[in-house]
């Protein structure tokens, strides 16, 4: 385990300058425990991070943060599938190709999306019709207090629409240590979302899901490295079949996509880009021209910045639609997370 007393910038993909007493940046489950142990002690908040892909430091972190690095992937194999264990600390796109490198299906269509294994779960990661929760067999999670490690499975975990259990009990005082993932062998190709439509059901490969999702994804998300941001800052708001069919009847043109359940979800970067708020900017912070949903550190923004513009958009948003956005971005203050509904409104 390694000790510093540094900036944030390396930890947070939005790349703003916020600073924290201490990183903790650990590899085993053992470290962990022992860091927020250490913290506790000095009665200091501890805010455990993966990749740092979906967080917004709204100020200095007046504790602890801890780094998960715990590595490893494990495989195992029965009659249908293929079982994976996999370190919380492992790059998630790192384990999309491990697996299609050795010849397991179905992570294909997650390809790019940045971070750690160990948060996937947390909000449930999904892209191009496919959530992490289709292919999670469990997640071990430690209970920082005892030590204790419990594994939940798939249904324990609670999967919904970027959500799951880990945003509601297993919030405070838990940490993802390890995620199963159960690859089945009889692979069934999902291509019901944007280019994949084009390929072909009855000779598709793994391969060219995967080449079009990355295509895909770097045609409208700025790359991290070289444009600060976190993805879609705010959810897709769901709503009830009866709001949807009033926004389609004034505005034909509107995506809108049927649940399940009967709701209706909405694309939040239309709503943002028909309230005429591509390229819009405050301070260095701007929403992204090629995909509104993402807001981008164009130009040494700070986290005020970031912060003003979410409050423009859900505006601006608001008051033409109705329909107000929540972030789907975990906001972080001096002693922890803040509700960022409320942050904005
Ligand atoms: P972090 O940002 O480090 O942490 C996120 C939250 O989880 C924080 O609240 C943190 O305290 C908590 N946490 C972190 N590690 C642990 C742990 N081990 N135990 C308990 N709590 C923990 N998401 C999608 O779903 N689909 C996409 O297509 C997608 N595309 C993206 C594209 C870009 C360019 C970017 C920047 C982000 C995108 N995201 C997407 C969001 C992001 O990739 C995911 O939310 C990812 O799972 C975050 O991983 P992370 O390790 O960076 O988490
Ligand atoms: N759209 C616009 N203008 C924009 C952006 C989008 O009109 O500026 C329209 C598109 O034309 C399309 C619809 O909105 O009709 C949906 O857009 P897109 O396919 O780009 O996906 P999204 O709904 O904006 C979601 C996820 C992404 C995920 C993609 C692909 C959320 C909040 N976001 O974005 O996840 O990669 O679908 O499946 O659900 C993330 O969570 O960080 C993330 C990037």
């Amino acid at each position: 385990m390694s000790m510093q007393l540094h900036s944030l910038k390396p930890y947070n993909t939005f790349h703003l300058d916020a600073h924290a007493q201490h990183i903790a940046v650990i590899d085993t489950a053992a470290e962990l425990a022992a860091a927020w142990q250490e913290s506790l002690k000095k009665q200091q908040p501890v805010l455990l991070l993966g990749e740092g892909s979906n967080i917004l430091l709204l100020e200095d972190f007046q504790g602890t943060v801890i780094v998960n690095r715990i590595k490893g992937i494990n495989v195992s194999e029965s009659n249908e599938a293929w079982h994976l264990h996999v370190g919380a600390g492992e790059n998630w796109h790192r384990l999309v190709t491990y697996s299609l490198e050795n010849g397991f299906s179905g992570l294909e269509n997650l390809a790019l999306i940045p971070g750690c294994v160990g948060s996937a779960p947390i909000q449930n990661i999904g892209a191009y019709g496919v959530e992490l929760k289709q292919v999670c067999d469990y997640v071990d999670v430690m209970n920082l207090t005892s030590g204790h490690i419990q594994r939940l499975s798939a249904e324990e975990c609670c999967f919904g629409y970027r959500d799951s259990i880990f945003k509601h009990q297993f919030q405070d005082g838990y940490a993802i240590i390890a995620v199963g993932i159960l690859l089945r062998k009889a692979w069934t190709p999902v291509i019901t979302y944007g280019e994949l439509t084009t390929l072909d059901i009855d000779t598709v490969q793994p391969r060219q899901i995967f080449d079009a999702v990355c295509r895909m994804r770097r045609s409208k998300l700025p790359d991290p490295n070289i444009v600060g941001n976190a993805g879609s800052f705010f959810k897709n708001p769901v709503v009830s079949s009866i709001v949807a069919a009033t926004l389609k009847q004034k505005y034909p043109d509107s995506p809108v996509y049927a649940q399940a359940d009967g709701s209706v979800k909405l694309a939040a970067g239309w709503l943002i880009e028909q309230s005429e708020l591509k390229g819009y900017h405050i301070g260095g912070a701007a929403v992204h021209r090629q995909q509104a949903l993402v807001l981008i550190n164009e130009d040494d923004a700070s986290g005020e910045d970031i912060v003003a513009l979410a409050r423009e958009v859900r505006h601006r948003v608001g008051e033409k639609f109705n329909v107000w956005l929540e972030p789907e971005v975990r906001f972080i203050g001096a002693y922890g997370e803040k509700n960022a509904v409320e942050v904005i409104s």
